[in-house]
């Protein structure tokens, strides 16, 4: 019997049943008082996911959509952006924000590793008239499985004033990120993610100071204007036709987060993110990512043991126990496999996994 794919790749994430089935319903109309009934209570549920008393915005997009939108709504074409980059998600905000006419200066680290909050202390004190305008980073780098320092590379930011946009596509809903505490000006994530969702929906939370900025962007764009977008808002519905069965979806699956409540979220990711690296290195393999003070319970990165590649795990996971697993990406292609604990994953599922994982290893080793 061909069993029903199992993913353990950093998005798309599995979804509960009880989420598919309210994803099943026949769609409602979106301008009607039905619909806006459940869009806030969903507003409500992401404030609370987010920790923030900003508005959150829900996005017909992938994240991607989401982080075309904070560049879109804050840059002016010569606005100086330093983009933090830890991999590949990181350097996707430079790009963003070129394609909108920033002048990008990128700071990086080697793959594996987070940014260091004094390095970036440093380059921003050089910064003596103020001339970056924008700072992106990323909290949970999903191509490495490192998460960066967020509430000290934040404190460093907020010193010195820039506007702070943050991609917490793979950490809302599973790690600690609050927004307002932090003080956060953009916050990104998708539905794909920690949100137990199908892909196609994204979420953008935006504080005063970034709505404030905006009023000074000269070409905001259309479709991602956040003053159509935060009118709508306020009247309780979207500007555009919304994705309305994955909207109904978000209602169900923000009641069952609730349920769990924020902590014991953060606990179940820590708990099987720990599983996980621990089982590996019972099984001998070496992690990516050994600083445990920076290695994500979202993603975890593995090198493939000796005598075994890469391709030919996924390929024996995927055809004997119908569980997927991540390549790398980039240059990590076929150097490291990623194995995820995001969103709706349980012990077992992690349990389940390793022990396909060594049984595969122990099939294939020459
Ligand atoms: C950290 C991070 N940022 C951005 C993205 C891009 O999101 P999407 O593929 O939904 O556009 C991803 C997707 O995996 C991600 O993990």
């Amino acid at each position: 019997m061909k069993d029903k794919d199992y993913l353990m790749i950093p998005g798309p994430t599995p979804v509960p049943e009880t989420v598919l089935m309210a994803h099943a319903k026949h769609p409602i109309g979106h301008r009607s008082k039905e619909f806006s009934a459940i869009l806030n209570r969903c507003h409500a549920g992401l404030k609370w996911l987010f920790q923030t008393e900003n508005d959150v915005y829900i996005l017909t997009s992938s994240g991607t959509g989401a982080m075309e939108s904070a560049m879109s709504n804050l840059v002016n074409p010569g606005d100086k952006v330093l983009s933090l980059v830890i991999g590949n998600f990181g350097a996707r905000w430079g790009k963003i924000a070129a394609s909108h006419g920033a002048d990008v200066e990128v700071m990086e680290v080697p793959y594996g590793q987070a940014i260091d909050p004094e390095a970036l202390k440093a380059r921003l004190a050089a910064d003596t008239n103020k001339e970056i305008k924008i700072i992106t980073l990323t909290h949970n780098e999903t191509s490495t499985g490192v998460t960066n320092p967020l509430a000290d590379l934040m404190a460093v930011i907020k010193e010195h004033g820039a506007l702070s946009v943050v991609d917490g596509i793979t950490s809302i809903g599973a790690m600690d990120c609050p927004m307002d505490k932090l003080g956060i000006d953009v916050l990104v994530s998708g539905s794909q993610k920690g949100f137990m969702l199908p892909p196609g929906l994204a979420f953008i939370a935006v504080s005063e100071r970034a709505h404030e900025a905006r009023k000074e962007t000269k070409y905001p764009g259309f479709y991602f204007d956040w003053v159509a977008t935060r009118k709508s808002y306020n009247q309780e519905t979207t500007p555009w036709t919304p994705a309305v069965n994955l909207i109904v979806a978000l209602d169900a699956a923000l009641q069952m987060l609730q349920e769990e409540g924020l902590q014991n979220i953060f606990d179940r990711h820590t708990k099987n993110a720990q599983i996980l690296r621990e089982g590996l290195k019972e099984m001998g393999m070496k992690l990516f990512v050994e600083d445990e003070s920076i290695a994500s319970k979202a993603i975890t990165s593995v090198y493939p043991p000796e005598g075994v590649t890469v391709p030919e795990i996924r390929k024996t996971m995927k055809e004997d126990y119908s569980i997927v697993v991540a390549n790398g990406q980039n240059d990590l292609k076929d150097k490291i496999f990623r194995m995820g604990t995001l969103g709706f994953v349980c012990e077992r599922d992690v349990l389940t996994a390793l022990a396909s994982l060594k049984a595969t290893v122990k099939k294939l080793a020459k």
